[in-house]
């Protein structure tokens, strides 16, 4: 991984006059990316040192939220609390957005209040919209396409055990989802070789998959897709995986079982990777269904430790975003 100073001058050249959002892993560029990594890892350090500064005192991130959340909520929460700041959430009961107000209101409003925005919404376009009329940063905290925070908390857990991310092999077994998607990007941005495998109704968007092949040409790597979860397990360097149903798919759950039922990660499964493999799991996990809890609760598991890097990368994700703001404002 690169120092972020070394990374400064290309971060110079990305400040504009437009706020920058991240509703996609795309949004940061492979630099971008890892500085920003960089940056959680020291932000790590230093929670862990009991080292605090505050440099958000005053400052307010608003969290509306459309769905429910564990990880995501409590990070940007903690967060915020942790560098002096304050995270305000809104459930869909409280602002029902495009019920009760349009989401281009909410968004102006909210605009003039907050700092930033972390959205959790079903339609991606709910996030593309609020990005388009908020003139703060906003932040996407999952939509049906992308969970952009998720895969920058992975690719720091896997950077913390495998340091080459480029020489390191993550395979992906299940529904090629939003967690898939994202990391699919994110993986194809900094270099790590991605392999998919999934029922073949339930591939990852063709688009999605275009985008990532050709983020990956730049560093030699190409992204395997197979139905064959043994074929993409074989000789990995860590094994995740996701639920069958996702939030809003709850109705099609009894369907699905059958269909994945051969993509559950399991022992045998896991026997096909490297011995010291990483197992992995966005959370929550359905035991039993996608992994058997000897897998996720065992040796290899770092379920937890992406958890936590949750709360690091998110910081390092909005103290980098506020930068880029304030540039922005001072250059007009
Ligand atoms: N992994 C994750 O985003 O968890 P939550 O849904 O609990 O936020
Ligand atoms: N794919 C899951 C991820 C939950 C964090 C969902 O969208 O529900």
């Amino acid at each position: 991984m690169r120092s972020a100073a070394s990374d400064s001058s290309n971060f110079e050249t990305k400040v504009t006059h437009m706020v920058r959002h991240y509703l996609s892993v795309t949004d940061f560029t492979p630099t971008e990316t890892l500085a920003l990594l960089q940056r959680a890892h020291t932000l790590k350090a230093a929670w862990h040192a009991q080292q605090q500064e505050f440099p958000l005192r005053g400052q307010t991130l608003a969290l509306v939220f459309e769905k429910p959340s564990l990880r995501t909520r409590v990070a940007f929460e903690a967060g915020m609390t942790q560098l002096g700041g304050h995270g305000s959430y809104l459930s869909a009961n409280d602002i029902d957005m495009g019920g009760r107000e349009s989401v281009a209101d909410v968004a102006h409003n909210l605009s003039r209040w907050v700092q930033a925005i972390a959205a959790r919404v079903f339609k991606h376009q709910t996030v593309e919209q609020l990005a388009r009329f908020a003139t703060v940063p906003v932040i996407n905290a999952l939509s049906d396409l992308e969970h952009p925070c998720q895969a920058l908390a992975d690719m720091l857990t896997l950077y913390e055990h495998c340091p080459a991310l480029h020489t390191a092999t993550l395979a992906y077994v299940g529904d090629g989802n939003n967690v898939c998607h994202s990391l699919m990007l994110i993986g194809a941005l900094l270099g790590v070789q991605m392999r998919v495998a999934c029922p073949p109704d339930y591939r990852p968007h063709p688009d999605v998959v275009e985008q990532a092949q050709r983020l990956a040409v730049v560093h030699g790597q190409q992204i395997s897709i197979t139905a064959v979860p043994e074929e993409a397990v074989a000789g990995a360097d860590a094994v995740y995986t996701d639920v069958w149903a996702s939030m809003g798919q709850e109705h099609e759950a009894a369907r699905r079982r059958p269909v994945f039922a051969a993509y559950q990660v399991n022992q045998p499964l896991l026997s096909y990777a490297r011995p010291d493999a990483l197992v992995m799991h966005c959370l929550p996990a359905h035991r039993g269904e996608e992994i058997t809890a000897e897998v996720i609760d065992g040796p290899q598991s770092v379920v937890f430790e992406q958890a936590e890097n949750r709360l690091h990368v998110q910081k390092a994700l909005i103290l980098t975003l506020l930068e880029l703001a304030a540039g922005s404002q001072s250059s007009r």
